[in-house]
């Protein structure tokens, strides 16, 4: 890393937890994700999902098909368990080299989940055998059960899900993805090297006020919700801890303003436009840049074992102004601190 009083220059990073999706609005998002990172890993929840090697390759072969010419970005695909998942069609993905985790949905936790598990208990010898191949396990972490608030349900899941399954597979690596409470950061700060989570950039900047600031704001609603502000400085303490164990993932989650402008909205925040801007806003904040290569660019590869990105990446201290909306290849989406003026401007 190097840092001038204005500019910050690090290696090139990656993203852990992207959404992609597919067709036109894949061809208008990936884009934004391909110019900041060199790789992502790619989150299966399409329609259908991608539950099978094939499903695997072909969707990695239409994300290759949708990348401009020119760009440099490697997707690393992610199976979908489901209750029926085969654990030889788990390693076959880790052998062939198209899966690079597999991802647990509780069924019905967010958008796209509805061919979740409905039972951790139902996929024992899928994580079994991946903990055998070397498979990582990538967990929302959250209980669907109806009768638990929905800002408790992350803090429920560790007790009644992930505890037990860390304890019972400590061969598995598992990614607590996408954490939001300081419970999970606790969690994850004190369990063995095997337990890393991502952490995105909205749960550092916003508290769940945002989501009711003088009307309701579909465009901060995201899954898992954003909770209190203790839990807000928590993940900030976290991100910029230096910790190997935290490392980015954006949850980049677009749908059309339409969608989530409506009587029942979608879950998920698009915020791949400006990940990286968002970001240091935070390291800068917390006094931590020196901080923010580790987290955006070599916790994920060292937990992973992939290697680190050849080349750098470079922001500058500048005004960056963030537009309202977003055209996606047709689709307008609205993005995360849209309308703001952010103070790092990413350079490439
Ligand atoms: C994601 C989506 O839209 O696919 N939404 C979200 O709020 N994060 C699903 C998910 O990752 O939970
Ligand atoms: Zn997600």
């Amino acid at each position: 890393m190097t840092s001038t009083a204005n500019r910050l220059t690090i290696r090139r990073p990656d993203d852990w937890h992207v959404h992609l999706r597919d067709g036109a609005v894949l061809a208008g998002v990936l884009p934004y994700t391909a110019r900041q990172f060199a790789r992502a890993i790619v989150m299966p929840n399409l329609s259908p999902p991608v539950t099978t090697v094939a499903a695997g390759a072909a969707y990695r072969e239409r994300i290759m098909a949708a990348l401009p010419a020119g760009m440099d970005f490697t997707p690393l695909m992610v199976a979908y368990l489901t209750d029926g998942t085969d654990p030889e069609e788990m390693a076959r993905g880790k052998e062939t080299g198209v899966f690079t985790g597999a991802k647990l949905y509780p069924a019905h936790a967010t958008t796209g989940s509805a061919h979740g598990v409905t039972d951790v208990a139902n996929i024992r010898k899928v994580l079994e055998r991946m903990e055998q191949v070397g498979l990582p396990l990538l967990v929302h972490g959250e209980v669907t059960d109806a009768h638990v608030d929905i800002f408790d349900r992350e803090a429920v899941f560790i007790d009644r899900v992930l505890a037990p399954l860390v304890r019972d597979l400590p061969g598995l690596r598992v990614v607590f993805e996408h954490i939001t409470t300081a419970e999970a950061a606790q969690f994850v700060a004190e369990s063995g090297p095997n337990v890393a989570a991502t952490i995105t950039p909205q749960h550092l900047h916003i508290n769940r006020n945002a989501i009711f600031a003088g009307g309701i704001r579909p465009h901060m609603y995201c899954l898992p919700i954003a909770k209190r502000e203790h839990h807000r400085l928590a993940l900030r303490k976290a991100a910029t801890s230096g910790s190997p164990k935290f490392f980015l993932g954006t949850d980049t989650a677009p749908h059309a303003v339409g969608a989530k402008e409506a009587a029942c909205g979608c879950a998920g925040i698009f915020n791949a436009p400006y990940a990286l801007e968002s970001y240091a806003a935070v390291f800068e904040e917390e006094g931590a840049l020196d901080k923010f290569e580790g987290f955006a660019s070599l916790h994920g590869p060292a937990f992973y074992g992939l290697p680190v990105n050849e080349g750098t990446v470079t922001l500058e201290k500048a005004p960056c102004a963030v537009p309202e909306v977003i055209d996606a290849n047709g689709t307008p989406i609205v993005p995360f601190h849209a309308g703001e003026e952010l103070g790092w401007r990413f350079l490439g």
